[in-house]
């Protein structure tokens, strides 16, 4: 993509849509309703653990390598037996429905997917049903991530609809059966996640409408806020094994004991996260749990996000052994800014400086970087 972006560059063409991560931010905050603005870009508490899942990726500098035939890369990946492009995905936003203004966000984001390679991890709380989205993956793979519901009928009814719409993968997200302090969200009395745009996925479903026989508004979300959080415990993993067939991944893990227990549990991949600082915030950057995560999931895939702003930061995830990296607030903000073409716009820049990254700093292929690939620079 660099070379296209390079060759516009020299007939002239001025970009439209923004080319460093601050200026997609502002665009992006100029773009959004406020309510909206702030749900997006904010997170819990005064955003210590936000601000260190970004900062974490400053404390590593890449080594370069020179003379090692670095002309030719490859940032393909096998990914639960899927040939991947490259290892960036794109981590699950509810809600991201209401960053499109048509308010159709989900299926734009699933247009990207098609259009990039890049996989799309849609969220249980999407605008749009989840068949609707599945419907416009095109080629590329698309995972659904589960918020497990307590009524184990409904979990069950909603892993099996993503199976029959095709999504080749289950993300079941531990760390938000509650939603995290979120004072900018609080101070404002604004939370869009609560407020029935995104239940889509629930009001379509069989097992909700015997549960909410209602069509009363209030009625809905009153019985969907009892229903939503499930806080599992290591006894309900036989179960969430049984619902699928499919890789099963679970998102949130950060602690190697966790990881051991996943594993020995019978999943098939790890996804190691804080949530964009959205939820806890005890100042633990996702980078920082990463090798631990790694070392005990023992040659597990293993699927990162939280702090990703550049494609110099996805090549450091990748050096540190994660499997695939993902970004969440980056392709929302795309979408806010320029509607598809925005989220591509967004990719297609993470995966150009990613490539270039590896291309300046002397590392051909995802197998060439390790950790030795990184130094630890002094704190400033
Ligand atoms: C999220 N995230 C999230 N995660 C999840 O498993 N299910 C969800 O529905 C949501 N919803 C959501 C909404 C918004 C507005 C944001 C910003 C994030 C978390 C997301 O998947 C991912 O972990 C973080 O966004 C990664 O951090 P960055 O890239 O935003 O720093």
């Amino acid at each position: 993509y660099q070379y296209e972006i390079y060759l516009d560059g020299l007939r002239g063409v001025v970009p439209t849509l923004p080319m460093e991560f601050g200026e997609l931010e502002r665009r992006a905050e100029a773009a959004l309703p406020p309510s909206i603005w702030s749900y997006v870009a904010g997170g819990a508490g005064d955003e210590r653990t936000q601000r260190a899942n970004v900062e974490a990726f400053g404390r590593y500098g890449l080594m370069p390598r020179m003379m090692v035939g670095a002309a030719r890369r490859d940032l393909s990946v096998e990914l639960f037996g899927h040939r991947l492009a490259s290892p960036l995905f794109m981590a699950p936003v509810g809600v991201i429905g209401l960053c499109a203004q048509d308010g159709h966000g989900d299926l734009a984001t699933a247009r990207a997917a098609a259009r990039t390679g890049v996989p799309m991890v849609a969220s249980t709380l999407t605008v749009d049903p989840m068949e609707d989205v599945a419907a416009e993956f095109g080629d590329t793979p698309g995972f659904f991530q589960l918020y497990t519901p307590t009524d184990r009928a409904l979990a069950e009814s909603l892993v099996k609809r993503a199976e029959a719409a095709g999504y080749k993968g289950i993300v079941v997200t531990l760390d938000t059966w509650v939603t995290g302090w979120r004072p900018r969200d609080l101070s404002t009395a604004n939370f869009p996640q609560l407020r029935g745009h995104c239940l889509a996925n629930y009001t379509s479903d069989p097992r909700f409408r015997e549960l909410t026989p209602s069509d009363d508004p209030q009625a809905v979300v009153g019985s969907w806020v009892g229903i939503f959080g499930n806080p599992l415990t290591w006894d309900d993993l036989p179960w969430l094994r049984s619902l699928t067939d499919l890789p099963l991944i679970l998102k949130g893990v950060c602690h190697p004991e966790d990881v051991r227990r996943a594993r020995d549990g019978g999943v098939d991949g790890i996804y190691c996260s804080t949530h964009g600082g959205r939820q806890a915030n005890g100042g633990l950057a996702a980078l920082d749990a990463l090798p631990g995560v790694v070392e005990a999931a023992d040659g597990m895939p293993v699927l990162f996000d939280s702090g990703i702003r550049s494609g110099a930061d996805v090549v450091k995830a990748l050096a540190l052994g994660a499997t695939a990296v993902g970004v969440g607030r980056p392709y929302a903000y795309g979408l806010a800014v320029g509607g598809e073409d925005g989220i591509v716009h967004v990719l297609r820049s993470l995966l150009a400086e990613a490539d270039l990254t590896m291309a300046v700093d002397g590392y051909p292929t995802l197998a060439d970087l390790t950790p030795e690939s990184l130094v630890t620079l002094p704190r400033g």
